[in-house]
């Protein structure tokens, strides 16, 4: 099994489902309202636990009635949360609004998670353990880095999602093995809005990216190798919330396994594709049978 531990965010996301995402001054009428345990941490963490991994998670969520769902939540899907401080603040909540096409908006309030801004005693053990670190931008950058240098210097790998979009700076990126954005972080992080040129120009400063592409599965380069572009599995897809990280988590997983990149990416589009039929971000993160059932390579 791939031991893996997530450093990052948990959020409760109150989700409003509408037909059409309202503009500036626009008051619309939505369908439904449901609030799903979120946060780009916890959903990596829930991601690759029910892909097949032993996950541990390091972070925060408030003292309140959010913080105990979201703690819970965790636990049920077999995260440790041992490392999963409770604070004195609100949890992290993520406000979204999901539209017809599965599209959402989302504004973030930190609230817990911009307490996690220094690793404590024990976090580095932990990290130490793990086979992968996985890393995301909802907690404040010094842990980032922190935690990518722990990993960094214990063997390691690390896997970077540099989300919600913002610069990066260049001690972490130096301890970064994996990068994953999708293609607005990719084109915003090196001003190339193809893909493949933003993959290529990452190389610079990181030895391997993976730019996800939505529907169109992901794109895979590497020091030393030709760019791979390897499908996903075609969907109607009903709320794409957490994607992305539902993507991630099944990959470190799949590459904590030794599974060919390919292959690994393959599966990982597979646990996404599965994610965006369902509702929520981590509700609707597929366990190891289903996204075995549903992988081809
Ligand atoms: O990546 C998806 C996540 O981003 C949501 O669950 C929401 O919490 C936001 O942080
Ligand atoms: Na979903």
């Amino acid at each position: 099994m791939t031991d893996i531990v997530v450093l990052g965010s948990t959020n409760m996301d109150l989700v409003a489902y509408v037909e059409k995402a309202p503009q500036r001054g626009e008051t619309v009428t939505g369908r439904e309202f449901r609030t799903i345990p979120g946060g780009k941490g916890a959903n990596q963490a829930v991601a690759a636990a029910r892909a097949g991994g032993t996950v541990s998670v390091i972070g925060a969520v408030g003292n309140d009635s959010f913080g105990t769902r979201l703690r819970s939540t965790l636990e049920h899907s077999g995260v440790n949360t041992d490392h999963l401080r409770t604070v004195e603040s609100p949890s992290g909540t993520a406000h979204i609004v999901v539209d017809d096409e599965g599209g959402n908006a989302i504004v973030v309030v930190p609230g817990a998670n911009g307490t996690v801004d220094h690793l404590v005693p024990g976090d580095e053990v932990l990290i130490a353990s793990g086979d992968a670190l996985l890393l995301q931008l909802e907690i404040p950058l010094a842990a980032v880095v922190a935690g990518a240098r722990a990993a960094r210097a214990h063997g390691v790998r690390t896997i970077l999602t540099p989300a919600p979009a913002q610069p990066l700076p260049p001690e972490l990126l130096a301890a970064t093995d994996l990068l994953v954005p999708n293609e607005h972080e990719a084109a915003a992080l090196t001003g190339r809005t193809d893909p493949r040129e933003a993959a290529l120009a990452l190389l610079d400063t990181v030895p391997a990216v993976v730019v996800t592409l939505g529907a169109a599965g992901s794109l895979y380069a590497a020091h030393g190798t030709e760019p791979v572009t390897v499908p996903a599995p075609r969907v109607t897809a009903v709320d794409s919330t957490g994607a992305g990280d539902t993507f991630v988590g099944a990959l470190a997983v799949a590459l904590g396994e030794d599974r060919p990149v390919r292959e690994a990416l393959a599966w990982a589009a597979a646990a996404a594709a599965l994610s965006v039929q369902r509702p929520g971000a981590s509700a609707s993160m597929p366990y190891r049978s289903e996204i075995e059932k549903r992988y081809t390579s």
